[in-house]
């Protein structure tokens, strides 16, 4: 057997522990003059460069990222790779903003070669900003979600999606059934679900698009498939609230709806999340369920302020993943997403930590998906997805370093003044899969 022994050096990162907590800074332990060794798209040691160097075999291929971070891969727990094109779309809040720009943009979908090319744009976007996994949403065309994870294959990229199931209050060329639905999503989830790292997500896109009768097929789909994800949105506008309201009146509330058919639990991500009560958030707690923070499409859209540190800091925790939600979502940047994560949680008296921010982006994210022991941290046996942020990547960004203390400033200095510039590389899988045109 060939063995395939690549080492990465330069200022290693690791998430030691949840910085959720009173000394967040504990948490990250780091490496200044680090190596990181991987085989076959495993991880097999992380250290001082100085110590491990010495054991690598003479074929082992080393590249060199001296003076540059290498942290786990970003990974995106919540977008819709086909909304890419109506990114920076003007004007509206959520449901008017579904209704004028991104129903429109997915009704060309059901055309393969177009998905294609529009999957491919969306996964080198993903890589220039050092995003390794994500938690995507399609169409209702069964042909949007082979073209994306025929794209992804070429890169062994563990990522999860899943077809979008809509039956209601969406254009007829939009709508599936509730029959149909399940039917494409189960021949879906067979042929995809672990196919080298790929996972399929059941995908319904929201309680306002689905009939109870399409809810209850989901279900019973989700029940007969529980090795798979389940991927939704709640609670993201106030209008969007009334009206599931009105559409379900016999449920107590938005995430009772999720409940009552049987959608809520481990390995299901819901986007957003930002006006749930009490009972909501209990729910959520107790059954494992995950809440895909979208701070730009949050601020983008007008829909309100995710409650980062309520979400965290109680007797009932929530597993909270970062997303970029695009195109609601403004950028796909995750460090421009752990900034306005920042942002929005000053508005609402909380600052979040550094430390915090990139866990969310990386181990929440990966908790999210329920792939916290393969993706999301860079630690023995886990898989080989990182990002490489060259921290001197602008004029003031280098102006700036200069007067940083410590390395916890170094790390919120990029998240707050970097962006694609700041991503020198991405790998995936162990092999570079994006390099910054030098
Ligand atoms: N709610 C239902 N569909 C969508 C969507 O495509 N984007 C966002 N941001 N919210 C949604
Ligand atoms: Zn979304």
């Amino acid at each position: 057997t060939v063995r395939t022994i690549t080492a990465l050096r330069g200022h290693v990162f690791q998430f030691s522990g949840d910085p959720f907590c009173d000394n967040p800074a504990e948490a990250l332990t780091d490496w200044s003059d680090g190596l990181v060794v991987t085989e076959n798209g495993k991880i097999t040691a992380v250290g001082d460069a100085a110590e491990l160097l010495k054991t690598l075999p003479d074929d082992a291929v080393v590249h060199d990222h001296s003076g540059q971070f290498i942290l786990p891969g970003f990974v995106d727990c919540h977008v819709h790779y086909p909304q890419t094109e109506v990114i920076a779309s003007y004007g509206a809040q959520l449901i008017e903003w579904l209704n004028t720009y991104t129903f429109p943009a997915e009704s060309k979908f059901g055309d393969i070669e177009y998905a294609r090319r529009a999957a491919d744009v969306y996964l080198q976007q993903s890589f220039a900003n050092g995003i390794t996994s994500a938690s995507v949403y399609c169409t209702i065309h069964p042909e949007s979600v082979d073209a994306l994870f025929e794209q992804a294959a070429r890169y062994n990229m563990r990522i999860a999606a899943g077809k979008v199931m809509m039956d209601r209050n969406a254009p007829e060329n939009l709508r599936d059934t509730a029959q149909t639905g399940y039917d494409q999503s189960k021949a879906l989830l067979e042929k995809w679900h672990g196919q080298g790292r790929a996972l399929y997500s059941i995908t319904p896109r929201f309680a306002p698009t689905s009939t109870p009768e399409q809810m209850e097929a989901t279900g019973a789909l989700w029940k007969e498939h529980p090795e798979v994800l389940l991927q939704t949105h709640t609670s993201e506008n106030r209008q969007e609230l009334e009206w599931v309201g009105e559409l379900y009146p016999e449920h107590p509330d938005y995430v009772g709806v999720y409940e009552h058919f049987g959608l809520l639990g481990k390995g299901c991500i819901l986007g957003h999340g930002i006006y749930l009560n009490d009972r909501e958030k209990s729910l959520i707690h107790e059954t494992g369920t995950s809440i895909a923070h979208c701070p730009t499409s949050n601020t983008f859209i007008g829909s309100g302020l995710f409650d980062v540190r309520g979400s965290h800091f109680t007797h009932e925790p929530i597993s909270v993943g970062l997303a970029t939600d695009v195109g609601g979502g403004s950028s796909f940047s995750m460090l421009t997403t752990m900034r306005t994560a920042y942002e929005v949680a000053q508005l609402q008296g909380y600052s979040l930590h550094p430390v915090q921010a990139y866990y969310l982006a990386t181990v929440g994210s990966a908790k999210a998906l329920y792939q916290e022991n393969r993706i999301g941290n860079i630690k023995v046996g886990m898989e080989a997805d990182f990002a490489i942020i060259d921290p001197l990547s602008t004029p003031l960004i280098r102006h700036r370093m200069a007067y940083a203390n410590n390395v916890i400033e170094q790390l919120f200095i990029q998240m707050i003044l970097g962006d694609d510039r700041a991503i020198a590389a991405t790998y995936v899988d162990g092999k570079r899969v994006y390099s910054q045109a030098a």
